[in-house]
């Protein structure tokens, strides 16, 4: 015997511990019942039998237990349609495979189906009862307390928590179990459950599922109602895990037990009244949502979309308790639809449930026609006498109603499979054999690898987990004009397919909550449009978020961004920063005002040169124009045309030739300018000097030698131009710093040392100039050309200081314009100081334009 084999037997040997004990020690061990032995409402005998657990009462009475005497039997309550209709359809596959000469030929089955009331506690204890049989061993009889289970798989039960209960007493013994309902993904759990199967897809994919099916609508905002026993809070927790990963949010999650007190389930319809979202999943079983809609109604409470697990979405009694509509497009995830051919008509046919005339079948037979038989008494008049012929055909009520027909032949699929096993073990080929020893663990083995087709065409299988494939069907509530519901399917869900092709809805239109077109909406926070990010709220969940505006300069162009992006440099954002604009570029331009202005002053300023440069030239005879070198005053009044001319190179597009030419120009032409005046001053000082007596300063300082220097002076300055624009020229560039959003086109210096030392040697000259003219203004002279001379050099060196600070703070254009200015100014400070005096004299006071006025101190040529 191999260890695995030995393990039932232990197991037995377990058993009998538990349940049975011996009188005394002094006798012989016999086997004696413990307890009250449980009757099974419905049986058949047969070769082999299988058990029933189903809850053909959805409830019991509450009892206050003493604790003083042994605590009576629960007294169930609220029949049960549903499990009727179950055990029916086990009755009809157990009936079929009877007379199907293929499948166990020879061989009858039988069936022992208990009710669980739907307590965990009755459960495990109608298990044992199955398990262990039930007949009260004599004294007498010889009989060994190691006896095989009287049933040799268990079918049911119909809720997880039950299930659970019952795998775990039984999984020790291998009895094989199969629910058609219990959808707990803990039941797959092979070591804590080795020998429970399902037929109903685990909630494992169910959860998953709905998760998907909530994304996909774009609620991402919920609420979540579960029943509190392990179907809901088990596939609530799953849902939750999935949801989360899909970015759902859930804005509370509660749960609630049919059997719980009134107040406490108001306080769910509290949550739910102060809650935001719209859309609710409900992880319920039928049962408890046969109680919450009962209190919804009462509250009114409509307006929600609900989203449901296969516990309740194709249960048509809840559908029609749902007097107010509040369900009324809901959607959900429902088992595959199915139709077993003959099922329908032997589920409505009770009347052979009758041959044992139980309790049960009377109940039963009375809540369905709402009638009372033997009804002596006057205690409920009002109700109808049975006759025990009513008519089944003519109801409308939930036992008639096949929408769970998918359970059905859950159900069915489970009979088969056990009856398959069996039939491989026993060998069966027209005739089965009969002598060989059933033992639980073999049964199991089989019943796990089982493969085959059901007439229908469904595959039966199950994975290592015993479970068996997921596939949903997903189906909307469409009311009807009638006032009934319509389950319509409206998609799919097949888990064995890639997760992005696993969901697939068909284009059919759905109907939502309050008869709406729309796929309503449940979401904290609205989606932030392009041009925004979004920015999580402190303490609240992922889905809740504020949409703070872009950046300037940056911007954000789809729907939900978290982050916004930088524009490229040479781009900025609109108004709306959902696009990147390309930058405005700035110049100084001739268009623009300060632009047009400075190019007057300049052209008014190169007129006014020119105008001086006329009466100079029509009064050059005159002594005035004559005395300090007509020739330099025409070379400064040319070069001063320049320096007006040159200050238009600044303004306009900076192009790579305008830029080299701009400072260049600028430099030369000043120069030039400058060493004119130099010469000037020069020239009052040296004839100073050559008045006095024995001097001949005046023969080293002659015209020539005065060309000369203003030649030298100037191709120093040409020079340090020349090296400046081989070595390093300046050119055009885009600033993006100044301005954020403008691009400024400027002329970058290249070389900032060829600047400097072009202004500086400007500078230099200037200062030079300026101590010659200075030392040299007090000189005696009736026209004191000096004076003059220092006068504007002060402008000069005034405007040029105060340009530095203000040329280099100056942001963009206006840099450009400050140095126009000061072109502009230091041109007009010496036009005016040197040049209008004298034409003021020759136009105005022509008698002071004499030889002997001018040479008063005998000052000549
Ligand atoms: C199975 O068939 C046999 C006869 O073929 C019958 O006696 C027995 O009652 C049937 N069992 C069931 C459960 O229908
Ligand atoms: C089994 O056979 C009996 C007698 O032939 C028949 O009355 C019954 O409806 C059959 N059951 C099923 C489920 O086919
Ligand atoms: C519930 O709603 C119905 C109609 O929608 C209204 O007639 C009824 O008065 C409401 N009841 C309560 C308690 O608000
Ligand atoms: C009805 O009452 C009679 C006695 O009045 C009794 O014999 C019979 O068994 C009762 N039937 C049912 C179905 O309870
Ligand atoms: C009828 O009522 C009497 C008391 O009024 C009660 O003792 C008796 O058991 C009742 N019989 C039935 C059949 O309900
Ligand atoms: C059930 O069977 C009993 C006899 O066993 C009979 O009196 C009763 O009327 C039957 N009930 C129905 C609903 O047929
Ligand atoms: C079963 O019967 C078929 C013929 O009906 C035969 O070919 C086959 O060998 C048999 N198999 C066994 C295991 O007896
Ligand atoms: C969004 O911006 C990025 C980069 O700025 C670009 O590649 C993408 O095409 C833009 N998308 C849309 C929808 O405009």
């Amino acid at each position: 015997m191999t260890p695995t084999q030995k393990w039932p037997e232990q197991g037995w040997a377990l058993l009998q511990l538990l349940l049975v004990a011996s009188f005394s020690q002094a006798e012989e061990p016999v086997c004696m019942h413990k307890g009250d032995s449980e009757n099974a409402p419905l049986s058949e005998d047969g070769d082999i039998m299988l058990g029933g657990i189903l809850s053909f009462h959805s409830s019991w009475k509450d009892r206050q237990e003493t604790y003083k005497h042994k605590p009576l039997p629960l007294e169930c309550a609220s029949l049960n349609f549903r499990d009727f209709q179950f055990a029916q359809a086990m009755i009809f596959a157990i009936e079929e495979i009877n007379n199907s000469t293929e499948l166990l030929p020879g061989i009858s089955l039988g069936y022992k189906m208990y009710d669980t009331c739907g307590s965990v506690s009755r459960s495990v204890r109608v298990a044992l009862a199955l398990a262990n049989d039930n007949e009260v061993v004599s004294a007498e009889s010889e009989t060994p307390c190691t006896r095989p289970a009287q049933v040799q798989a268990i079918m049911g039960d119909t809720s997880s928590s039950p299930c659970m209960a019952i795998a775990t007493v039984i999984g020790p013994f291998h009895i094989p179990m199969i629910s058609h309902f219990a959808t707990c993904a803990c039941l797959s759990d092979k070591t804590k459950y080795p020998s429970f199967l399902r037929t109903i897809p685990s909630d494992y994919y169910q959860s998953r599922a709905l998760a998907q099916l909530v994304k996909h609508f774009g609620w991402t905002w919920v609420g979540a109602i579960r029943t509190n026993d392990d179907y809901g809070n088990n596939g609530m927790a799953t849902f939750t895990e999935a949801a989360q990963q899909l970015g759902i949010c859930l804005e509370y999650s509660v749960s609630f037990f049919r059997t719980d007190p009134p107040n406490k389930i108001r306080k769910t319809i509290d949550i739910v009244k102060a809650s935001t979202s719209k859309v609710i999943v409900a992880f319920l079983s039928h049962m408890d949502m046969d109680v919450l809609i009962h209190v919804l109604s009462y509250y009114n409470l409509t307006g929600y979309q609900w989203v449901g697990s296969e516990g309740w979405i194709i249960d048509s009694q809840t559908a029609e308790r749902d007097q107010h509509h509040i369900l009324d497009g809901a959607i959900g995830l429902a088992i595959q639809k199915a139709h077993v051919s003959g099922m329908r008509e032997f589920i409505l046919d009770v009347k052979p449930l009758n041959k044992s005339g139980n309790k049960l079948f009377t109940e039963f037979w009375e809540s369905l026609f709402s009638c009372k038989f033997n009804q002596s008494n006057s205690s409920a008049e009002n109700q109808r006498e049975c006759t025990g012929h009513e008519d089944l055909s003519e109801l409308q009520h939930g036992f008639t109603d096949m929408s769970l027909m998918p359970i059905f032949n859950n159900v069915y699929k489970g009979v088969y499979a056990v009856a398959h096993a069996l039939h491989n073990i026993l060998g069966c080929n027209e005739t089965c054999n009969y002598k060989m020893q059933l033992d639980p663990f073999t049964i199991l083995q089989h019943t796990r690898n089982v493969h085959f087709k059901t007439k229908e065409g469904d595959e039966v299988y199950f994975n290592e987990n015993g479970d068996p494939p997921a596939n949903y069907e997903i189906v909307n509530w469409q009311p009807t004009e009638r006032g009934i519901v319509d389950f319509v399917t409206v998609g799919r869900y097949d888990a064995s397919l890639p997760a992005d092709k696993q969901l697939s809805l068909q284009d059919k239109p759905l109907i939502w909550g309050q008869n709406l077109k729309k796929v309503p909406v449940s979401v904290c926070s609205e989606k932030c449009s392009p041009g925004t990010r979004k920015v999580l709220q402190k303490g609240k969940p992922v889905c809740c978020y504020d949409c703070i505006r872009c950046a300037e300069g940056e911007i954000s162009n789809t729907t939900d961004s978290i982050t916004c992006v930088r524009c490229h440099p040479e781009f900025w954002s609109n108004e709306r920063r959902d696009a990147c604009v390309k930058k405005e570029s700035e110049f100084l331009s001739y268009e623009e005002i300060m632009g047009a202005l400075l190019t007057a002053a300049s052209l008014f300023g190169t007129c006014m040169t020119a105008v001086v440069a006329l009466i100079f030239f029509r009064h050059r005879k005159t002594p005035i124009v004559r005395a300090n070198n007509s020739e330099l005053s025409f070379l400064l009044l040319f070069s001063l045309t320049l320096c007006f001319l040159c200050s238009l190179t600044f303004i306009g597009r900076p192009s790579e030739w305008s830029c080299m030419l701009r400072h260049t120009a600028f430099g030369i032409t000043f120069v030039l300018c400058i060493s004119c005046v130099l010469g000037k001053t020069m020239v009052v000082v040296m004839a100073f000097r050559a008045s006095l007596p024995g001097s001949n300063v005046m023969k080293w300082f002659g015209p020539t030698q005065q060309r000369l220097s203003v030649l030298v002076f100037t191709l120093i300055q040409v020079l340090i131009c020349i090296l400046w624009l081989t070595i390093s020229p300046p050119f055009p560039f885009k600033n993006f710093q100044v301005i954020k959003n403008k691009i400024i086109l400027e002329c970058a210096l290249g070389s900032t040392l060829g600047f400097w030392a072009v202004l500086g040697y400007i500078g230099v000259l200037a200062t030079f100039c300026f101590i010659l003219a200075f030392l040299a203004r007090k000189l005696p002279d009736n026209f004191n050309e000096a004076k003059f001379i220092t006068f504007s050099m002060l402008i000069f060196c005034a405007v040029w200081i105060t340009f530095i600070p203000a040329y280099v703070s100056s942001p963009g254009k206006f840099s450009v314009a400050v140095e126009i200015f000061a072109i502009l100014a230091s041109s007009f400070g010496l036009l005016i100081c040197i040049f209008i005096p004298k034409c003021y004299i020759i136009l105005r006071r022509p008698e002071k334009n004499t030889k002997k006025h001018v040479m008063a101190k005998g000052l000549t040529k």
